[in-house]
C-alpha cells in the first residue's frame, strides 16, 4: 500500500507557508492528508468546517492531497488512517521546542508513527496564522502570505468590507 502521512495543524487559516510545505511534501509522499485539529487549547478564528472549507478550495486540483479533520489524540487519528509519516514545518529555532517536545510524545505514544520535518520556505518563515490574523484585524497587506481566498475570509471576519484592500 502506498505510504500515507498526514500534515496536521490549526490552519486558522491556512497560509502560503502552509501551501508551500504540502507542495513541497506532495512530491515526496505519494498521498497526503492535511488534517484540520480541533484544538481544544486553543480559540480559533475560523471553525473546523470553515477551515476544511478553506484548505479545499485553495487545494483543489492537488492530486494525492486530502482535507480531514480530527479530534483526539494525533496519532490515534493517524492509526485510524493508517497513516505512517506526519510532516511538520519548521520556521525559526522557536518552532523547534515545541515540535521536538511533541514529536517524542508522539513516537513514546506510537513509536512507529515517524515525524518528517521540513524547514518552511524562505520566503515564508515569518509567516505565521497569529501574525495574519493580526495585521489583516489592524487593516495592514496581507497579499501574497496568505491566498486571495483567506484575505475575503479575513475581511469577512473582521467586518471589513469585501471590496477593500487589506
Ligand atoms: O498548527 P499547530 O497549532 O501548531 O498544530 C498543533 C497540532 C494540532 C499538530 C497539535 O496540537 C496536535 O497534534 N494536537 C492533537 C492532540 C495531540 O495529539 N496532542 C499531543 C501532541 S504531544
Amino acid at each position: 500500500m502506498t505510504q500515507l502521512a498526514i500534515y496536521p495543524g490549526s490552519f486558522d487559516p491556512v497560509t502560503n507557508g502552509h501551501l508551500d510545505l504540502v507542495h513541497r511534501a506532495r512530491r515526496i509522499f505519494p498521498r497526503l492528508v492535511v488534517a484540520v485539529a480541533h484544538n481544544v487549547r486553543k480559540t480559533p478564528m475560523f471553525t473546523v468546517e470553515e477551515r476544511q472549507e478553506i484548505l479545499r478550495e485553495v487545494l483543489a486540483g492537488q492530486s494525492g492531497v486530502e482535507v480531514d479533520a480530527f479530534s483526539g489524540l494525533l496519532v490515534d487519528y493517524a492509526k485510524r488512517r493508517q497513516a505512517t509519516v506526519i510532516i511538520r514545518g519548521l520556521r525559526a529555532l522557536s518552532d523547534f521546542e515545541n515540535e521536538f517536545q511533541m514529536a517524542h510524545m508522539n513516537r513514546r505514544l506510537a513509536p512507529d508513527l515517524e515525524t518528517f520535518f521540513m524547514m518552511t520556505g524562505q520566503d515564508h518563515f515569518y509567516v505565521s496564522s497569529q501574525t495574519v490574523k493580526e495585521v489583516a484585524y489592524h487593516g495592514g497587506d496581507i497579499h501574497g502570505l496568505v491566498p486571495d481566498l483567506v484575505i475575503a475570509r479575513l475581511k469577512l471576519k473582521n467586518g471589513q468590507p469585501p471590496a477593500a484592500r487589506v
